[in-house]
């Protein structure tokens, strides 16, 4: 445990603090958005955290208390400010994406005990005269999959209201690690190759179950207590926050409180692959067989896609190759399943390469939007579906150019 908190801690420094650009501080605006507490103040309408206006996504427990990677929330809302109050189990200095309508993420972050207001009249976009026929949507999402936000209240203007937004038809939940859950990709959770995926079809719901350092057998992975075959059933996640929390008595998920997947992704088993870890080749063939048969229970009408491991990059002869894990096993489950119809086998080989993976063994964001476009398209082609974004931005911050030639 002790490794894994240290660890942690220096990275969520990094998360709440500067965000770092090959090494280089990146030019960044956090803004303030903290504002006194309004929760007996007249002018503004508060709704409790389980108003029915408010749709969660990805795992909240009883509490309110968000775990795993990329949760949030989302709602429609009529008036001219919106704020939100967080309760004493947010962590500190939480980084949070929120964005109005379809317009570009903006951040900020948030601590227990603190209201923070995101909507105003200055917010770009915002407009009070179109509002009656069109209400306009504040989606919230939290960055880091070791810090949480537990949302103590939503306050509109006292003469306003929200508005429950319906969900899209399609679900996606991709379960992971590290690799799904964004560490160490720009803004982590909403980098990944899961956010790119989910948010990039622009139409679905999704939820990322993923977690660094998780194994999918159940044993003590990193300092992770315990593995997905055991983890994914239950609301919190591995972290430190959630043994503080729930210590080893978790909240069981209880998986009518969201839209039944359609399609799960399952990228699992990199930290089994390490030697640290002490998994066998036969217990991690068992245990995914098991874990198939158990999401299949779950979600009897998913459509389950395994995906093959890429594990990292390493020089051969004068060029390079990437390396892989579990390739037998993994096929093996494929095998197995085969027959039924319902599990499907997504190559990674070929589609990144050794530049795509960063000093820390992640992708880089580059690698994370390739990822993520080869399984939309996979999916479109397997499975029909149709790549619904309109426009607004999925991934932010990747637009490099250039605006010089001859050079
Ligand atoms: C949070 O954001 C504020 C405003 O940008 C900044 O002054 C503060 O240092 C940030 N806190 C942390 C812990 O990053
Ligand atoms: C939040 O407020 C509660 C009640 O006043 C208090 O017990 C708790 O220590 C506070 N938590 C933090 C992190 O400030
Ligand atoms: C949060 O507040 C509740 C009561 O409102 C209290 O029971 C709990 O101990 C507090 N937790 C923390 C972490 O301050
Ligand atoms: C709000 O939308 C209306 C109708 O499109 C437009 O005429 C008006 O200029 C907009 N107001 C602002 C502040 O953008
Ligand atoms: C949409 O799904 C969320 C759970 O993710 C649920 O809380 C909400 O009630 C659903 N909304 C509608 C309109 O069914
Ligand atoms: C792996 O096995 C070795 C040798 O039995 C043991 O020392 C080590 O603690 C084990 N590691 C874990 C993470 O269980
Ligand atoms: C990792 O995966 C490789 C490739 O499938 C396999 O040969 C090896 O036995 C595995 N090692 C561990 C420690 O699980
Ligand atoms: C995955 O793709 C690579 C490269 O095309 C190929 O060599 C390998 O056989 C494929 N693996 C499976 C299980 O299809």
């Amino acid at each position: 445990m002790r490794f894994f908190s240290s660890t942690l801690s220096l990275l969520a420094a990094v998360a709440s603090a500067t965000i770092l650009q090959n090494g280089q501080v990146r030019d960044m605006v956090f803004l303030d958005t903290t504002i006194a507490s309004v929760a007996s103040d007249r002018s503004w309408r508060t709704y409790g955290p389980s108003a029915s206006e408010i749709s969660y996504k990805g795992r909240w427990d009883s509490k309110h208390i968000s775990w795993w990677s990329a949760p949030g929330l989302k709602f429609s809302f009529i008036g001219d400010k919106v704020a939100i109050g967080f309760g004493n189990y947010t962590s500190p200095g939480v980084l949070v994406a929120y964005r109005l309508d379809g317009q570009d993420w903006m951040f900020t972050n948030v601590t227990a005990n603190s209201t923070h207001q995101f909507i105003s009249s200055t917010t770009t976009s915002f407009n009070l005269t179109t509002q009656a026929q069109l209400p306009q949507t504040l989606e919230l999402r939290v960055t880091n999959w070791a810090y949480g936000i537990q949302i103590a209240g939503v306050h509109v203007s006292s003469s306003s209201k929200l508005i429950k937004l319906p969900n899209y038809s399609k679900t996606i939940e991709i379960i992971g690690d590290s690799l799904s859950a964004g560490q160490y990709a720009t803004y982590e959770g909403i980098s990944s190759y899961a956010w790119g995926l989910g948010a990039g079809f622009g139409n679905v719901e999704f939820f990322i179950t993923a977690y660094p350092g998780i194994c999918l057998v159940d044993t003590n992975c990193w300092g992770n207590p315990r593995g997905q075959t055991y983890q994914w059933y239950h609301a919190s996640d591995t972290s430190g926050r959630a043994v503080e929390i729930y210590n080893d008595n978790p909240e069981v998920w209880d998986f009518r409180k969201r839209p039944a997947a359609d399609i799960v992704v399952i990228n699992l088993g990199t930290n089994d692959n390490n030697t640290h870890n002490n998994v066998t080749n036969e217990k991690f063939l068992q245990s995914y067989l098991e874990f198939v048969q158990g999401v299949h229970q779950v979600y009897p009408y998913a459509q389950i896609i395994l995906v093959s491991l890429w594990n990292g990059f390493s020089p051969v002869g004068n060029s390079y190759a990437q390396g892989g894990a579990f390739i037998e096993e993994i096929e093996e489950v494929y095998n197995y399943y085969k027959h039924t119809g319902f599990v499907h086998y997504f190559n990674t080989t070929g589609i990144m390469q050794h530049n795509d993976i960063g000093p820390q063994y992640h992708p880089t964001d580059v690698g994370h939007v390739k990822v993520a476009s080869h399984l939309m398209q996979y999916i479109k082609l397997n499975f029909g579906w149709e790549l619904g974004a309109t426009g607004p931005e999925v991934q932010h911050d990747t637009l490099y150019w250039n605006d010089q030639q001859n050079y």
